[in-house]
């Protein structure tokens, strides 16, 4: 392997990036303009993105979450694609304006927050960080495991990230909590009042896992309020498009690619991205590893984001999810897409070992 030829097609690939997509894309800022020079092509992400749409846009499968009413009404066709680069280009296909609720994905962000107000290394101690190998909600993982909390993206440890947010009340941490989640995703989201409420009046299993978290020492904050504070953060309005801003933000190490502002400290990233690897999809996570090689997280709203570290972020909303919670489209067009475009991290493919052509450099 030839690593100056690699580097040297790598960077005429970004160069020609830089050329063919901002003029068609429009959305490239000079803000924070950072990609990896093995990111693929303008034109090779288009081209899967489409493929993807129409490759899936008719699948039928999975059912829409119902133990919170009123996403069982949510349309089941409806069908976003956002693409977000590290430097602010996009692509869109299908319903990527439609605001939907980020539930489990919003743990992603408390989590990033809590790092950035208490460190990493504080995290991992009030919470652990080991998949539980049970479903998301799971009362036998609250008892059995030694953390208890499990990690912060299955239910207990979330909520247990949510009780670590500084503020003086409930709505101190609340503003705190959703102008964090605006930040990463540039926009000013808001709560989706149904979705919050529907919610609110059928959250009994979250409440007793944070009552049993109070009697192992592993909740940081009022249980009541914590749990309140955990629904509320579900209930955040977002769109495909803002979701993979959201997820450009990570790749990008912490910097948004849209304002260029730091939202998550860069140590943390790393922290971050594994427990999106470990536990990200709950119990598919290891077969997502498998077959997609990429950090992501699902929410029972349809979407799904994941993301490709210093090249950009993929995110899907398409309501219907298989038994794990997971959209069973969002995860067939990331498998498809992942793919397409070499991104899968456990390969030297996705750093442009062992390719030829344009994606990748070669030899
Ligand atoms: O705690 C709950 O039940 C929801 N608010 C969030 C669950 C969720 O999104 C799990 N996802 N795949």
């Amino acid at each position: 392997m030839n690593r100056a030829i690699t580097y040297r097609n790598g960077l005429v690939a970004f160069l020609a990036v830089s050329v063919v997509f901002v003029p068609v894309y429009l959305q490239g800022q000079a803000t924070a303009a950072r990609r990896s020079p093995v990111a693929p092509r303008a034109a090779e992400v288009k081209a899967a993105v489409d493929e993807a749409y129409e490759k899936f846009k008719s699948d039928t499968g999975g059912k829409n979450a119902d133990y919170i009413p009123v996403l069982a009404k949510v349309d089941p066709k409806l069908f976003g694609i956002a693409v977000v680069t590290a430097d602010n280009q996009s692509y869109l296909k299908g319903d990527v304006t439609h605001s939907f609720s980020i539930q489990s994905i919003s743990k992603v962000f408390t989590l990033a927050l809590a790092m950035n107000e208490l460190g990493a290394d504080t995290v991992f101690d009030k919470i652990g960080s080991e998949a539980t190998g049970r479903p998301f909600n799971s009362v036998n993982a609250v008892v059995d495991m030694p953390t208890h909390t499990g990690n912060p993206l299955v239910n207990a440890g979330a909520i247990a990230a949510a009780s670590l947010i500084s503020g003086s009340s409930e709505d101190e941490k609340w503003n705190r909590i959703l102008g964090f989640y605006s930040k990463a995703a540039g926009e000013n989201l808001k709560l989706l009042d149904d979705v919050y409420k529907s919610e609110a009046a059928t959250n009994q299993g979250n409440r007793a896992l944070a009552a049993l978290l109070v009697k192992y020492d592993r909740i940081y904050g009022d249980p009541v309020q914590s749990v309140d504070l955990y629904t509320k953060q579900c209930s955040v309005g977002v769109n495909a498009k803002e979701l993979a801003t959201m997820g450009a933000m990570l790749a990008n190490d912490g910097l948004s690619p849209v304002t260029g502002q730091r939202v998550i400290k860069s140590e943390n990233i790393p922290y971050i991205l594994a427990a999106m690897s470990t536990a990200g999809l709950y119990d598919s996570s290891g077969g997502w590893a498998w077959h997609v090689g990429l950090p992501a997280k699902s929410g029972v709203g349809g979407g799904i984001i994941a993301i490709v570290p210093g090249k950009g972020a993929i995110a899907v909303f398409a309501p219907p999810l298989d038994e794990a919670g997971n959209s069973v489209k969002a995860q067939k067009v990331i498998t498809y897409v992942a793919q397409k475009l070499n991104y899968n991290l456990f390969s030297p493919h996705s750093v442009g070992v062992g390719l030829s052509g344009p994606t990748g450099g070669g030899e």
